[in-house]
Protein backbone atom coordinates (compact mmCIF):
# COMPACT_ATOMS: atom_id res chain seq x y z
CA UNK A 1 0.00 0.00 0.00
CA UNK A 2 1.22 3.74 -0.28
CA UNK A 3 1.42 6.15 2.28
CA UNK A 4 -1.26 8.01 0.57
CA UNK A 5 -3.76 5.48 1.42
CA UNK A 6 -7.15 5.89 3.15
CA UNK A 7 -6.59 4.92 6.32
CA UNK A 8 -10.18 2.55 6.31
CA UNK A 9 -8.60 0.55 3.72
CA UNK A 10 -5.18 0.17 5.84
CA UNK A 11 -4.87 -3.44 6.63
CA UNK A 12 -1.97 -3.73 9.48
CA UNK A 13 -2.56 -4.56 13.04
CA UNK A 14 -5.15 -2.53 14.64
CA UNK A 15 -5.51 -4.15 17.75
CA UNK A 16 -1.43 -5.08 18.82
CA UNK A 17 -0.61 -3.20 22.52
CA UNK A 18 2.06 -3.58 24.92
CA UNK A 19 1.39 -5.30 28.10
CA UNK A 20 1.26 -3.45 31.27
CA UNK A 21 -1.52 -0.62 32.15
CA UNK A 22 -2.83 1.38 29.17
CA UNK A 23 -3.13 4.92 29.46
CA UNK A 24 -6.65 5.05 30.21
CA UNK A 25 -6.49 2.41 32.96
CA UNK A 26 -4.40 4.68 34.41
CA UNK A 27 -6.62 7.58 33.97
CA UNK A 28 -9.28 5.33 35.91
CA UNK A 29 -7.27 5.59 39.00
CA UNK A 30 -6.80 9.03 39.34
CA UNK A 31 -6.95 10.39 42.72
CA UNK A 32 -9.13 13.37 41.23
CA UNK A 33 -11.22 11.34 38.43
CA UNK A 34 -14.03 14.03 38.57
CA UNK A 35 -10.80 16.01 36.85
CA UNK A 36 -9.82 13.92 34.36
CA UNK A 37 -10.86 16.67 31.20
CA UNK A 38 -12.61 14.69 28.01
CA UNK A 39 -9.89 15.34 25.92
CA UNK A 40 -7.49 12.59 28.01
CA UNK A 41 -10.53 9.98 27.31
CA UNK A 42 -10.09 10.76 23.54
CA UNK A 43 -8.91 8.42 21.32
CA UNK A 44 -8.30 8.76 17.83
CA UNK A 45 -6.28 6.01 16.13
CA UNK A 46 -7.09 4.02 12.52
CA UNK A 47 -3.84 2.30 11.57
CA UNK A 48 -1.94 4.10 8.51
CA UNK A 49 -0.92 1.04 6.86
CA UNK A 50 2.89 -0.29 7.39
CA UNK A 51 4.50 0.45 4.16
CA UNK A 52 7.99 1.35 4.21
CA UNK A 53 9.08 5.21 3.91
CA UNK A 54 11.24 6.06 1.11
CA UNK A 55 14.96 7.15 2.31
CA UNK A 56 14.93 9.58 -0.26
CA UNK A 57 13.02 11.98 2.25
CA UNK A 58 16.05 12.59 4.43
CA UNK A 59 18.63 12.07 1.71
CA UNK A 60 17.74 14.00 -1.58
CA UNK A 61 17.92 17.64 -2.55
CA UNK A 62 15.27 16.77 -5.06
CA UNK A 63 13.05 15.90 -2.37
CA UNK A 64 13.80 18.81 -0.34
CA UNK A 65 13.53 21.24 -3.45
CA UNK A 66 9.66 19.77 -3.96
CA UNK A 67 8.65 20.40 -0.10
CA UNK A 68 9.85 23.57 -0.49
CA UNK A 69 7.40 24.23 -3.94
CA UNK A 70 4.24 21.84 -2.53
CA UNK A 71 4.94 22.36 1.54
CA UNK A 72 6.89 25.48 2.90
CA UNK A 73 5.66 27.68 0.02
CA UNK A 74 2.06 25.99 0.62
CA UNK A 75 1.59 25.00 4.01
CA UNK A 76 0.33 27.25 7.00
CA UNK A 77 3.68 27.07 9.59
CA UNK A 78 4.28 28.61 12.74
CA UNK A 79 6.03 32.20 12.44
CA UNK A 80 6.35 33.69 15.71
CA UNK A 81 4.45 34.11 19.72
CA UNK A 82 2.16 36.91 19.57
CA UNK A 83 4.60 37.99 22.74
CA UNK A 84 7.75 38.41 20.48
CA UNK A 85 6.24 41.60 18.66
CA UNK A 86 3.71 42.85 22.03
CA UNK A 87 4.32 46.75 20.96
CA UNK A 88 3.51 48.57 17.83
CA UNK A 89 6.61 48.35 15.27
CA UNK A 90 8.11 45.48 16.89
CA UNK A 91 9.21 43.28 14.02
CA UNK A 92 10.59 39.40 13.84
CA UNK A 93 12.40 38.02 11.17
CA UNK A 94 11.30 34.36 10.57
CA UNK A 95 13.22 32.45 8.06
CA UNK A 96 12.30 29.31 6.03
CA UNK A 97 13.96 27.38 3.26
CA UNK A 98 15.64 30.25 1.66
CA UNK A 99 12.55 32.77 2.55
CA UNK A 100 12.85 35.29 4.81
CA UNK A 101 9.33 36.81 5.67
CA UNK A 102 9.12 40.10 8.44
CA UNK A 103 6.29 39.69 11.02
CA UNK A 104 4.80 43.13 11.84
CA UNK A 105 3.03 44.56 14.83
CA UNK A 106 1.13 47.50 12.56
CA UNK A 107 -1.38 48.17 14.78
CA UNK A 108 -2.00 47.23 18.89
CA UNK A 109 -4.78 44.37 17.31
CA UNK A 110 -3.09 43.82 14.12
CA UNK A 111 0.01 41.35 13.06
CA UNK A 112 1.10 41.44 9.32
CA UNK A 113 3.68 39.87 6.89
CA UNK A 114 5.77 40.52 4.15
CA UNK A 115 8.10 39.31 2.22
CA UNK A 116 10.94 40.44 3.83
CA UNK A 117 12.82 42.32 0.30
CA UNK A 118 12.86 45.69 -0.89
CA UNK A 119 10.66 46.32 -3.61
CA UNK A 120 13.70 48.06 -5.26
CA UNK A 121 16.52 46.28 -5.54
CA UNK A 122 16.06 43.42 -2.91
CA UNK A 123 17.93 43.90 0.09
CA UNK A 124 16.28 42.10 2.78
CA UNK A 125 14.17 45.15 4.91
CA UNK A 126 14.98 43.91 8.02
CA UNK A 127 18.02 41.88 9.08
CA UNK A 128 17.01 40.85 12.76
CA UNK A 129 14.08 41.23 15.39
CA UNK A 130 13.47 44.54 16.94
CA UNK A 131 11.39 47.71 17.11
CA UNK A 132 11.03 49.91 13.62
CA UNK A 133 9.26 53.05 13.23
CA UNK A 134 8.91 52.40 9.61
CA UNK A 135 10.56 49.94 7.00
CA UNK A 136 13.18 51.55 5.72
CA UNK A 137 15.86 49.81 3.58
CA UNK A 138 19.85 50.36 4.24
CA UNK A 139 20.93 50.07 0.54
CA UNK A 140 19.35 53.41 -1.19
CA UNK A 141 16.43 53.94 2.06
CA UNK A 142 13.13 52.91 -0.09
CA UNK A 143 10.59 52.84 2.76
CA UNK A 144 7.54 51.62 3.77
CA UNK A 145 5.00 52.15 6.56
CA UNK A 146 4.24 49.44 9.17
CA UNK A 147 1.01 48.29 7.28
CA UNK A 148 3.24 47.85 4.14
CA UNK A 149 2.21 50.81 2.21
CA UNK A 150 4.83 52.99 0.23
CA UNK A 151 6.11 56.02 2.52
CA UNK A 152 9.10 57.10 0.69
CA UNK A 153 10.71 56.63 -3.09
CA UNK A 154 14.30 58.32 -2.95
CA UNK A 155 14.63 60.56 -5.75
CA UNK A 156 11.45 60.17 -7.26
CA UNK A 157 11.83 62.13 -10.30
CA UNK A 158 13.78 58.81 -11.22
CA UNK A 159 10.82 56.70 -10.73
CA UNK A 160 8.10 58.17 -12.39
CA UNK A 161 7.26 54.56 -13.09
CA UNK A 162 6.49 53.38 -9.83
CA UNK A 163 3.27 53.69 -9.11
CA UNK A 164 2.82 54.22 -5.41
CA UNK A 165 -0.65 52.79 -4.44
CA UNK A 166 0.80 49.75 -6.15
CA UNK A 167 3.91 49.56 -4.49
CA UNK A 168 2.67 47.92 -1.06
CA UNK A 169 4.84 45.26 0.41
CA UNK A 170 3.49 42.21 -1.28
CA UNK A 171 1.61 40.10 2.49
CA UNK A 172 1.53 36.74 3.69
CA UNK A 173 -1.66 35.27 5.47
CA UNK A 174 -1.62 35.09 8.98
CA UNK A 175 -3.66 32.68 11.35
CA UNK A 176 -3.35 33.02 15.01
CA UNK A 177 -3.78 30.53 17.80
CA UNK A 178 -2.92 30.21 21.35
CA UNK A 179 -0.84 32.95 21.13
CA UNK A 180 0.93 31.40 18.11
CA UNK A 181 1.24 33.53 14.54
CA UNK A 182 0.93 31.36 11.54
CA UNK A 183 1.73 32.34 8.01
CA UNK A 184 1.01 31.05 4.59
CA UNK A 185 2.67 31.99 1.69
CA UNK A 186 0.23 30.62 -0.69
CA UNK A 187 -2.53 33.26 -1.21
CA UNK A 188 -4.95 30.49 -2.39
CA UNK A 189 -4.66 28.56 0.87
CA UNK A 190 -6.95 26.77 2.83
CA UNK A 191 -8.60 28.77 5.72
CA UNK A 192 -6.22 28.59 8.97
CA UNK A 193 -9.54 27.45 11.12
CA UNK A 194 -10.01 24.51 8.68
CA UNK A 195 -6.30 23.70 8.73
CA UNK A 196 -6.02 23.61 12.19
CA UNK A 197 -9.44 21.63 13.13
CA UNK A 198 -10.27 20.52 16.32
CA UNK A 199 -6.97 21.19 17.83
CA UNK A 200 -8.04 24.41 19.52
CA UNK A 201 -10.32 22.02 21.90
CA UNK A 202 -7.79 20.00 22.86
CA UNK A 203 -6.56 23.36 24.60
CA UNK A 204 -9.82 24.82 26.01
CA UNK A 205 -8.05 24.07 29.63
CA UNK A 206 -4.54 24.79 29.07
CA UNK A 207 -4.93 27.52 27.06
CA UNK A 208 -1.43 28.39 25.59
CA UNK A 209 -2.19 32.34 24.81
CA UNK A 210 -2.42 32.54 28.59
CA UNK A 211 1.17 31.65 28.26
CA UNK A 212 4.65 33.71 27.91
CA UNK A 213 7.53 32.49 25.94
CA UNK A 214 10.20 31.96 29.42
CA UNK A 215 12.92 29.98 27.30
CA UNK A 216 13.61 29.80 23.78
CA UNK A 217 16.91 27.58 22.76
CA UNK A 218 17.35 26.87 19.02
CA UNK A 219 20.37 24.40 17.89
CA UNK A 220 21.40 23.81 14.60
CA UNK A 221 22.00 19.79 13.33
CA UNK A 222 24.15 18.44 10.39
CA UNK A 223 20.77 16.30 9.64
CA UNK A 224 17.14 16.81 7.72
CA UNK A 225 14.78 18.40 9.82
CA UNK A 226 12.92 15.40 9.31
CA UNK A 227 15.13 13.26 11.31
CA UNK A 228 15.53 15.72 14.42
CA UNK A 229 11.68 16.19 14.69
CA UNK A 230 10.91 12.09 14.77
CA UNK A 231 12.89 11.56 17.64
CA UNK A 232 10.52 13.56 19.54
CA UNK A 233 7.65 12.08 18.27
CA UNK A 234 7.09 8.77 19.94
CA UNK A 235 8.45 6.95 23.26
CA UNK A 236 9.91 3.71 21.46
CA UNK A 237 13.36 5.07 21.90
CA UNK A 238 13.66 5.79 25.73
CA UNK A 239 14.16 2.14 26.53
CA UNK A 240 17.75 2.43 24.37
CA UNK A 241 18.55 6.58 24.30
CA UNK A 242 17.05 7.26 28.23
CA UNK A 243 17.55 3.58 30.25
CA UNK A 244 17.82 5.90 33.47
CA UNK A 245 13.78 6.85 32.53
CA UNK A 246 12.38 3.40 32.75
CA UNK A 247 11.69 3.07 36.50
CA UNK A 248 9.22 5.59 36.09
CA UNK A 249 7.65 5.87 32.55
CA UNK A 250 5.31 4.15 30.60
CA UNK A 251 7.11 4.49 27.51
CA UNK A 252 5.24 1.31 25.91
CA UNK A 253 2.00 2.00 27.38
CA UNK A 254 1.98 5.47 25.40
CA UNK A 255 -1.92 6.30 23.72
CA UNK A 256 -1.12 7.44 20.25
CA UNK A 257 -3.96 8.92 18.45
CA UNK A 258 -4.17 11.49 15.00
CA UNK A 259 -6.99 13.11 13.39
CA UNK A 260 -7.03 15.57 10.42
CA UNK A 261 -3.73 17.46 10.16
CA UNK A 262 -2.26 16.84 14.21
CA UNK A 263 -1.41 13.66 16.12
CA UNK A 264 -0.45 13.30 19.87
CA UNK A 265 0.93 10.83 22.13
CA UNK A 266 0.57 10.69 25.63
CA UNK A 267 3.59 9.02 27.31
CA UNK A 268 2.54 8.12 31.34
CA UNK A 269 5.00 9.19 34.22
CA UNK A 270 4.91 7.79 37.66
CA UNK A 271 4.27 4.38 36.24
CA UNK A 272 6.84 1.37 35.23
CA UNK A 273 7.97 0.41 31.65
CA UNK A 274 6.65 -2.72 30.64
CA UNK A 275 10.23 -3.53 29.85
CA UNK A 276 11.46 -3.67 33.12
CA UNK A 277 11.82 -7.46 34.74
CA UNK A 278 11.15 -6.34 37.75
CA UNK A 279 8.00 -4.31 39.45
CA UNK A 280 9.10 -0.72 41.10
CA UNK A 281 8.07 0.29 44.15
CA UNK A 282 6.04 3.79 44.20
CA UNK A 283 9.41 5.07 45.45
CA UNK A 284 11.43 4.20 42.96
CA UNK A 285 8.86 5.34 39.99
CA UNK A 286 8.27 9.10 41.65
CA UNK A 287 12.60 9.36 42.04
CA UNK A 288 12.72 7.96 38.33
CA UNK A 289 10.11 10.91 37.69
CA UNK A 290 11.54 13.32 39.93
CA UNK A 291 15.44 12.65 38.54
CA UNK A 292 16.77 11.93 41.57
CA UNK A 293 20.28 11.27 41.10
CA UNK A 294 22.05 8.16 43.03
CA UNK A 295 24.00 9.94 45.74
CA UNK A 296 20.60 12.25 46.45
CA UNK A 297 18.18 11.91 48.88
CA UNK A 298 14.70 11.40 47.71
CA UNK A 299 12.63 14.79 46.91
CA UNK A 300 9.72 13.34 49.05
CA UNK A 301 9.80 9.85 51.18
CA UNK A 302 6.91 8.25 49.88
CA UNK A 303 4.78 6.49 52.96
CA UNK A 304 1.94 3.88 52.66
CA UNK A 305 -0.72 4.31 50.17
CA UNK A 306 1.11 6.86 48.77
CA UNK A 307 1.48 6.40 44.78
CA UNK A 308 4.11 8.21 42.42
CA UNK A 309 1.22 9.24 40.40
CA UNK A 310 -0.77 10.82 43.31
CA UNK A 311 2.11 12.87 44.63
CA UNK A 312 3.37 13.96 41.41
CA UNK A 313 -0.12 15.25 40.87
CA UNK A 314 -0.45 16.72 44.04
CA UNK A 315 3.24 18.54 43.98
CA UNK A 316 2.30 19.81 40.27
CA UNK A 317 -0.62 21.28 41.79
CA UNK A 318 0.95 22.83 44.69
CA UNK A 319 4.00 24.67 42.03
CA UNK A 320 1.36 25.93 39.91
CA UNK A 321 -1.27 27.36 42.57
CA UNK A 322 1.38 30.15 42.56
CA UNK A 323 0.05 31.35 39.09
CA UNK A 324 -2.91 29.75 38.27
CA UNK A 325 -4.41 30.11 41.83
CA UNK A 326 -8.01 28.12 41.98
CA UNK A 327 -7.57 26.58 38.75
CA UNK A 328 -5.35 24.11 40.13
CA UNK A 329 -8.20 22.59 41.92
CA UNK A 330 -9.65 21.36 38.68
CA UNK A 331 -5.83 19.89 37.39
CA UNK A 332 -6.07 15.96 37.58
CA UNK A 333 -2.87 14.07 38.41
CA UNK A 334 -2.28 13.08 34.87
CA UNK A 335 -2.66 16.35 33.76
CA UNK A 336 0.54 17.17 36.13
CA UNK A 337 2.56 14.07 35.58
CA UNK A 338 2.42 12.96 32.05
CA UNK A 339 3.64 13.80 28.94
CA UNK A 340 0.91 14.82 26.46
CA UNK A 341 2.74 15.75 23.08
CA UNK A 342 0.46 17.09 19.86
CA UNK A 343 1.98 17.62 16.57
CA UNK A 344 0.80 19.92 14.57
CA UNK A 345 1.59 19.42 10.87
CA UNK A 346 4.33 20.01 9.59
CA UNK A 347 6.54 21.15 12.08
CA UNK A 348 4.65 22.69 15.67
CA UNK A 349 5.12 20.44 18.63
CA UNK A 350 3.14 22.08 21.66
CA UNK A 351 2.84 19.85 24.77
CA UNK A 352 -0.68 19.37 26.60
CA UNK A 353 -1.48 20.36 30.15
CA UNK A 354 0.87 22.19 32.24
CA UNK A 355 3.85 20.86 30.93
CA UNK A 356 5.64 23.62 29.59
CA UNK A 357 7.23 22.65 26.69
CA UNK A 358 6.77 23.43 22.71
CA UNK A 359 9.19 22.44 19.76
CA UNK A 360 9.70 23.26 16.25
CA UNK A 361 11.96 21.91 13.54
CA UNK A 362 12.48 23.05 10.19
CA UNK A 363 15.28 22.77 7.61
CA UNK A 364 18.46 25.46 8.17
CA UNK A 365 18.55 28.06 5.53
CA UNK A 366 17.62 26.27 2.42
CA UNK A 367 19.69 23.00 3.23
CA UNK A 368 18.37 19.73 2.84
CA UNK A 369 21.30 18.12 5.45
CA UNK A 370 20.71 20.51 7.92
CA UNK A 371 18.14 22.12 10.30
CA UNK A 372 16.76 23.66 13.31
CA UNK A 373 15.34 22.45 16.38
CA UNK A 374 13.49 25.01 18.89
CA UNK A 375 12.50 24.28 21.92
CA UNK A 376 10.45 26.68 23.96
CA UNK A 377 9.13 27.33 26.82
CA UNK A 378 5.58 28.64 27.26
CA UNK A 379 4.53 29.36 30.89
CA UNK A 380 1.68 30.26 32.81
CA UNK A 381 1.90 34.08 34.65
CA UNK A 382 -0.35 35.80 36.88
CA UNK A 383 -3.46 37.19 34.62
CA UNK A 384 -3.88 40.12 37.28
CA UNK A 385 -0.57 41.34 36.05
CA UNK A 386 0.94 42.16 32.26
CA UNK A 387 2.13 39.81 30.20
CA UNK A 388 5.92 39.18 30.88
CA UNK A 389 8.22 39.70 28.15
CA UNK A 390 9.54 37.15 26.01
CA UNK A 391 13.24 35.85 26.42
CA UNK A 392 15.40 36.28 23.07
CA UNK A 393 16.12 33.46 21.46
CA UNK A 394 19.37 31.86 22.43
CA UNK A 395 21.16 29.68 19.96
CA UNK A 396 23.35 26.48 20.03
CA UNK A 397 25.62 25.71 16.85
CA UNK A 398 26.18 22.05 15.37
CA UNK A 399 28.80 21.38 18.03
CA UNK A 400 27.16 23.05 21.23
CA UNK A 401 25.86 20.66 23.88
CA UNK A 402 22.82 21.53 25.09
CA UNK A 403 24.02 22.07 28.87
CA UNK A 404 24.69 25.02 27.61
CA UNK A 405 21.41 26.13 27.77
CA UNK A 406 21.00 25.92 31.97
CA UNK A 407 17.20 27.48 31.00
CA UNK A 408 16.19 24.26 29.86
CA UNK A 409 16.91 22.58 33.19
CA UNK A 410 16.62 19.20 33.46
CA UNK A 411 16.08 18.35 30.10
CA UNK A 412 19.19 19.33 28.53
CA UNK A 413 20.78 16.16 29.47
CA UNK A 414 17.94 14.46 28.05
CA UNK A 415 17.95 15.99 24.82
CA UNK A 416 21.67 15.48 24.59
CA UNK A 417 21.09 11.87 24.76
CA UNK A 418 18.84 12.37 21.66
CA UNK A 419 21.08 14.32 19.94
CA UNK A 420 23.72 12.09 20.23
CA UNK A 421 21.76 9.48 17.79
CA UNK A 422 21.09 12.13 15.38
CA UNK A 423 23.59 12.70 12.79
CA UNK A 424 24.92 9.26 12.80
CA UNK A 425 20.68 8.36 11.62
CA UNK A 426 21.78 10.97 8.79
CA UNK A 427 24.75 9.22 8.16
CA UNK A 428 23.30 5.75 8.14
CA UNK A 429 20.54 6.77 6.05
CA UNK A 430 23.53 7.74 3.33
CA UNK A 431 24.03 3.96 3.32
CA UNK A 432 21.33 2.39 3.86
CA UNK A 433 19.97 0.09 1.12
CA UNK A 434 16.14 -0.15 1.96
CA UNK A 435 12.90 2.22 2.95
CA UNK A 436 12.23 3.11 6.78
CA UNK A 437 10.10 0.63 8.54
CA UNK A 438 7.73 1.87 11.10
CA UNK A 439 6.16 0.00 13.92
CA UNK A 440 2.49 -0.16 13.63
CA UNK A 441 1.13 1.79 16.93
CA UNK A 442 4.51 3.41 18.72
CA UNK A 443 5.27 5.12 15.40
CA UNK A 444 1.81 6.41 14.44
CA UNK A 445 2.79 10.01 14.85
CA UNK A 446 5.85 9.66 12.26
CA UNK A 447 3.68 7.75 9.96
CA UNK A 448 0.41 10.09 10.33
CA UNK A 449 3.02 12.91 9.58
CA UNK A 450 4.93 11.41 6.22
CA UNK A 451 1.04 10.57 5.10
CA UNK A 452 0.48 14.05 5.00
CA UNK A 453 3.48 14.95 3.56
CA UNK A 454 2.64 12.65 0.59
CA UNK A 455 -0.54 14.04 0.09
CA UNK A 456 0.88 17.73 0.07
CA UNK A 457 4.22 16.98 -2.57
CA UNK A 458 1.74 15.07 -4.63
CA UNK A 459 -1.01 18.15 -5.03
CA UNK A 460 -0.58 20.17 -8.16
S1 LIG B 1 17.58 47.79 -2.55
FE1 LIG B 1 16.33 48.70 -1.10
S2 LIG B 1 16.49 50.80 -1.47
FE2 LIG B 1 17.69 49.90 -2.99
FE1 LIG C 1 14.15 11.30 23.69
Amino acid sequence: MTLTQDPSSASADRGARSPGAGYQDLLDNDTRPENVPVVLRWQSWQSLGDADLPRERYTSRAFHELETEKLWKRVWQMACREEDIPDVGDTCVYDIVGISVLLVRSAPDRIQGYYNACLHRGRQLRDHDGNAAELRCAFHGFCWNLDGSIKQVPCEWDFPHVVKAEWGLPEVKIGLWGGFVFINMDTDCEPFESFIGDLPSHFEKWPLEQRFKAAHVAKIFPTNWKVVQEAFMEAFHVVATHPQLLAGIGDANSQYDWSGNFSRAITPNGTPSPHLSFVPTEQQMFDAVSDRRLDEPPFVELTDGMTARGVTGMGGRMAMAQVLGDRTDQLSDAEMADSIYYTLFPNLHPWGAYNRITYRFRPYEDRHDMSIMECMFLEPYDLSKPKPPAVPIHWLGVDDDWTEAPELGLLARVFNQDSFNLPKVQKGLGSLRKGITLANYQETKIRHFHWLLGQWIQRD
